[in-house]
């Protein structure tokens, strides 16, 4: 298994009580998988993609990636995992403002000490048709181009594992639309596999499982096999129906 979660639980402390933000989670993540995390707002989806990517620590359960445990990895560690086969990418885009759509691409790979930095950084802007705006800064970017270098910023390093927290969640609908088909054709055309927190259902037809969170625990599997199942037996009930009414 790719990523691996067992019994996951996160709380914070507010004040003397404790938030119980993950309850028991676990979830299996296979390779080339497009996994859509649905739930109401304080459900806890941010939350599981934190502690999957390693942002922060677990309170207790355990992780692991490629079969190796990382939830008792020090922070250290933590980050350089992350660095090496995770990707990221915010509601909010999260880039630096100071920078050009070029250099928050290759931020990264500096930090990585690629030499030919600059030339995979527009290779990934290219490949999210932005290689034309490299020079902008995201204050001269569109909220959709914005979200499309953040993209570019996490398939850069060639990462196994691409989180989104609602990357489409600031977009208009046609925008969002773009973006769903960039990450389901990144999807498919390289073996990089995609968790998605989402409220919307735009990322469905694409999704490999879906899950639904409620209250930090999680409440059931959806996978496209059972779906497509469910989705015969109940054209064939229908037409059993038909033909004895
Ligand atoms: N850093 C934090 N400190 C304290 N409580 C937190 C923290 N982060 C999240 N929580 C709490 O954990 C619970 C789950 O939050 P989380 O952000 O994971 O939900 P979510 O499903 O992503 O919601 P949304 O759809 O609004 O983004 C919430 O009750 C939230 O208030
Ligand atoms: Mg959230």
């Amino acid at each position: 298994m790719l990523l691996r979660a067992t019994n996951v639980s996160k709380s914070y402390k507010l004040g003397e009580n404790e938030l119980r933000a993950l309850n028991e989670v676990s979830i299996d993540i296979p390779q080339q998988s497009f996994i859509v995390i649905h739930g109401k707002s304080g459900s806890g989806k941010s939350t599981l993609l934190n502690v999957l990517s390693g942002i922060e620590p677990v309170s207790s359960g355990s992780l692991y990636f490629n079969d190796e445990s990382f939830s008792t990895m020090s922070e250290r560690k933590r980050t350089l995992l992350r660095r090496d086969h995770f990707g990221i990418i915010f509601q909010n885009f999260n880039l630096l403002p100071v920078f050009t759509a070029l250099e928050n691409v290759c931020y990264p790979l500096s930090l990585l000490g690629v030499g030919d930095a600059r030339r995979q950084g527009m290779d990934a802007l290219e490949r999210v048709g932005l290689a034309n705006f490299h020079n902008h800064r995201p204050a001269q970017l569109s909220g959709g181009q914005m979200q499309r270098v953040a993209i570019a910023r996490a398939i850069v390093s060639k990462p196994d594992v691409i989180f989104a927290d609602e990357p489409t969640a600031n977009l208009d609908t046609q925008t969002s639309d773009t973006i769903v088909e960039l990450l389901a054709e990144l999807n498919a055309e390289s073996k990089v596999t995609f968790v998605i927190a989402t409220h919307h259902d735009d990322f469905n037809p694409y999704a490999t499982e879906r899950y639904e969170m409620a209250d930090g625990k999680m409440k059931g599997m959806v996978s496209k096999e059972v779906e497509e199942l469910m989705s015969t037996e109940r054209i064939e009930k229908n037409s059993v129906l038909e033909t004895t009414l």
